[in-house]
């Protein structure tokens, strides 16, 4: 990885050296190169990863937190020192800040279960956006009607942003939280959370931020933001899946009673009475995905090698080139449209079913998602079935931008 770090701060993208590094990307998909356009669905793994997983198991597994043996104790270090490499990722101010999931959507259920139980009364309410991805609706969906209170919703304007006026008339001496997503999976949109924050802070309102799109492609500093929890996952972050991380402050965790209950998460168990265990421990029940820590931890040092304006600059170059290319085919319509934009290039095409583009593009060797992206709300905000999903990489070239273009518009031959 050294040489591959070392090319790209001389402040030049070498696109090849770094594709080198993803084993995947030199498969072939119905006999062509495959071009993998679907990373905001799940990213591709860097040989670093793969490589930690497997030495994991074949010479270092053992369970963390349990054993006096010396795998075991190796084991609990290299578990901890992942949430060390967590908490630097995201500057985080303590270890005990970091807590492990199974990815975002376990991190957004748990707060929205435990802060609703402790904090969510008749009456209340709490805002979401109408751009989360299901994950930041459904589990505050339950929380509100397990304890009586109301989901307000930021409408989405036609370019897919949201205005910070609309969220402060939202806000009420009812609202007791805010969850919003980061970055949108399907439009794209890069969200004004700072805004966000500190309009709710000034509040006193607490806000949750979806960062699953985000931690790829831009850097995130939690301290900064003075954001109370963010959320975010391995698999898109080009480490596992499987594993996910909820930052919350020290304050909130403290406050918030478990999400679930077994082993680890407690101090002492009598059938009287238990007492929890502390923290991040009182979040974590059971014995966790040791080897996605350390997956995680590979993925976080491999993004740390490359400069992150590099990758922001690299993904910034390829959706105006792609941008560009597909406004320019007949019938094409971007969905996201917003200024301050990601990765994503969401589109329909007149009188094309979005599934029948996807398979065409398919057998080209091209792999976009097609459908609702898990975000329906958006889609009946817009008056769509879905969308074809091509999503940004830092692995992915202008050529495969070419080959996308290129590919659509032979999709629009065939089935017009
Ligand atoms: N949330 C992932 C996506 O947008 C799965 O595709």
């Amino acid at each position: 990885m050294e040489h591959v770090a070392s090319k790209a701060i001389e402040d030049h993208w070498d696109v090849e050296e770094i594709r080198n590094e993803f084993p995947l990307l030199k498969n072939t998909m119905h006999g062509k190169p495959l071009v993998f356009l679907d990373s905001a669905a799940s990213s591709q793994k860097p040989r670093v990863v793969i490589d930690a997983i497997s030495q994991y198991y074949s010479s270092q597994h053992a369970n963390v937190h349990r054993g006096v043996y010396a795998l075991s104790a190796n084991a609990t270090d290299l578990f901890e020192a992942a949430r060390e490499a967590t908490r630097a990722f995201i500057h985080a101010q303590y270890d005990h800040e970091i807590v492990f999931t199974r990815g975002t959507t376990e991190s957004i259920n748990l707060v929205a279960h435990s802060f609703g139980q402790k904090h969510l009364n008749q009456g209340d309410e709490v805002i979401i956006s109408a751009m989360e991805h299901h994950s930041n609706i459904v589990p505050w969906q339950m929380a509100c009607e397990a304890n009586g209170a109301k989901l307000k919703i930021i409408p989405l304007l036609d370019d897919g942003t949201i205005r910070i006026e609309d969220v402060r008339d939202l806000i009420s001496n009812r609202t007791k939280f805010i969850s919003l997503v980061h970055i949108s999976n399907a439009l794209g949109t890069i969200n004004p959370i700072q805004e966000v924050i500190d309009l709710a802070h000034h509040h006193d309102i607490p806000v949750m931020i979806d960062g699953a799109q985000a931690v790829p492609h831009l850097p995130i500093n939690v301290v900064e933001l003075d954001v109370d929890f963010y959320a975010f996952s391995g698999h898109k972050m080009y480490g596992p899946t499987g594993i996910g991380v909820l930052y919350g402050k020290e304050k909130w965790l403290e406050d918030l009673p478990p999400y679930q209950g077994g082993g680890e998460m407690i101090k002492k168990v009598t059938f009287e009475k238990t007492t929890y265990n502390e923290l991040p421990f009182k979040f974590e029940a059971g014995t966790p995905n040791i080897a996605g820590t350390i997956g995680l931890k590979a993925a976080i040092d491999f993004l740390g090698d490359l400069p992150s304006t590099s990758i922001e600059q690299h993904e910034t170059s390829l959706l105006e080139y792609g941008t560009s290319l597909l406004k320019e085919l007949p019938g094409l319509h971007l969905i996201g449209t917003a200024p301050n934009k990601a990765g994503v290039l969401s589109f329909i095409i007149d009188g094309l079913h979005p599934y029948d583009i996807g398979t065409l593009l398919d057998h080209q060797g091209i792999a976009v998602r097609t459908g609702h992206h898990c975000t329906e709300p958006i889609m009946d905000r817009f008056g769509i079935a879905g969308t074809v999903r091509a999503s940004l990489g830092l692995y992915n070239t202008h050529e495969e931008l070419d080959q996308l273009a290129s590919a659509v518009s032979k999709a629009i031959n065939m089935l017009k």
